[in-house]
């Protein structure tokens, strides 16, 4: 279950003066590497998928793995779409499981900038889900070296503002001088920049590029309201170290190579954990923060005004009401029990409560039930159950319990699966 609303765990880290490391999977080793870390540190943690590892492996296929292993960590984790490319990016992340998601659109203009995270900071609240803003431009190590430090498009405090005010977002991530890869110790952050837009937003702050930075800066940003760093870098050369040394060392094929690498990397994000203070903080923030529950929409219902359509229509219909933003899965089923009085059934696993309201008043399905289900359909039952795989008894849910009557708008049961 340990998944949490990821803006939540943001501002208890803003509030709590440290920050919550943001890791990169671009393999399954990191995966268990980053969670292992985190369980030993007790600490919360962001699992993080960029969009452009996604050639390098089947980000569906990803999400499943990732899924299971926040509900199976005993710390709070959330999970992240970073850099998307666009507002389809970021549904499709919403339905394969990540609860915080940022669009990067720092490569146009600021108007449309404004207008793309504005247009993705709407679909995801109305998803539940957290999203992420970025302004300015992070270079790579190679490009800072080749330009005079500091002058190219770093986040200044009245635009940050101006854009956190109009698009919404939940945190922002700035530019204030850090790099993409391992940054020189000597390299000089925009401290008096970082502040006035600290004190300008007062909402938690992520910056780009954690790896190379010293603990006395990374102390220094958290104290100016960074709360989320992102770190790639550093457990890439770390992970490729050891694959390096076990390919001089030992004979032997994949296996053999990849061996050490998840203890590598899992040393390095404790470290981290450690250094930026979110190790041992895992318990406040389950208890502070709300948990990250899927609803499971049930409908059975009795079709009489389908007659032989009724497979054409209800593909049709599933395959349109899947497509809306926050809907994860829809399954339909027919009855494998005789006894059953409903023949029929939708399973429509929203990916949180949020999406109760925004399904229902989505343009395409409102057309279904009014066009379509009301009628043909008359005779059937609709009900919302929060799910969760383990124990959700043990969950304090913030929502009262009523029972769903007939074709009345669903409203939240609790139930053990
Ligand atoms: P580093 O690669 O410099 O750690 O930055 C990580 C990052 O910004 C993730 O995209």
């Amino acid at each position: 279950m340990p998944l949490v609303n990821m803006k939540d765990m943001l501002q208890h880290a803003y509030r709590n003066g440290y920050a919550v490391g943001s890791f990169d999977l671009p393999s399954l080793d990191f995966l268990e590497a980053i969670v292992v870390a985190a369980e030993s540190a007790r600490a919360p943690v962001i699992l993080s998928l960029a969009e452009s590892h996604f050639n390098n492996f089947d980000f569906e296929l990803a999400m499943s793995a990732v899924e299971t292993a926040a509900h199976r960590a005993v710390v709070p984790v959330a999970i992240h779409l970073d850099h998307g490319a666009n507002s389809d990016s970021a549904v499709k992340a919403i339905r394969l499981g990540c609860n915080g998601v940022m669009v990067d659109a720092t490569h146009l203009s600021l108007g449309e900038n404004l207008e793309i995270t504005s247009a993705v900071v709407k679909m995801a609240h109305a998803c539940g889900v957290a999203a992420e803003g970025k302004l300015g431009y992070v270079p790579d190590v190679e490009e800072e070296a080749e330009r005079p430090h500091g002058v190219v498009s770093y986040t200044t405090p009245a635009e940050a503002k101006g854009f956190v005010e109009r698009t919404g977002v939940d945190f922002l991530e700035v530019s204030i001088g850090t790099v993409h890869g391992q940054m020189n110790a000597k390299h000089k952050f925009d401290w008096s920049r970082l502040k006035e837009i600290n004190a300008a937003l007062g909402i938690p702050l992520a910056i780009r590029g954690g790896s190379g930075v010293t603990h006395e800066q990374f102390h220094k940003l958290i104290t100016m309201g960074v709360a989320k760093i992102n770190y790639n870098t550093a457990l890439s050369d770390i992970a490729g170290d050891s694959i390096r040394s076990a390919a001089k060392s030992r004979a032997g094929g994949y296996s053999t190579l990849l061996a050490g690498v998840r203890a590598a990397v899992s040393s390095e994000v404790e470290r981290c954990m450690r250094m930026w203070g979110s190790a041992g903080r895992a318990a406040e923030v389950m208890t502070q923060c709300r948990p990250w529950l899927n609803v499971e929409r049930v409908v059975v219902y009795n079709a009489s005004g389908l007659g032989g359509e009724r497979l054409r229509v209800m593909e049709e219909s599933q395959r349109q009401l899947s497509a809306i933003p926050g809907v994860r899965e829809i399954q339909v089923g027919s009855v494998a029990n005789k006894s059953t009085r409903y023949r029929h059934c939708w399973l429509i696993r929203f990916a949180s409560t949020a999406v109760i309201e925004s399904f229902n008043q989505h343009p395409v399905h409102v057309d279904f039930t009014d066009r379509l289900f009301r009628t043909a359909a008359a005779d059937s039952l609709t009900a919302d159950y929060l799910v969760a795989s383990v124990e959700p008894d043990a969950i304090d849910f913030p929502f009262s319990c009523e029972v769903a009557t007939p074709n009345t708008r669903p409203s939240l049961e609790r139930v053990k699966i």
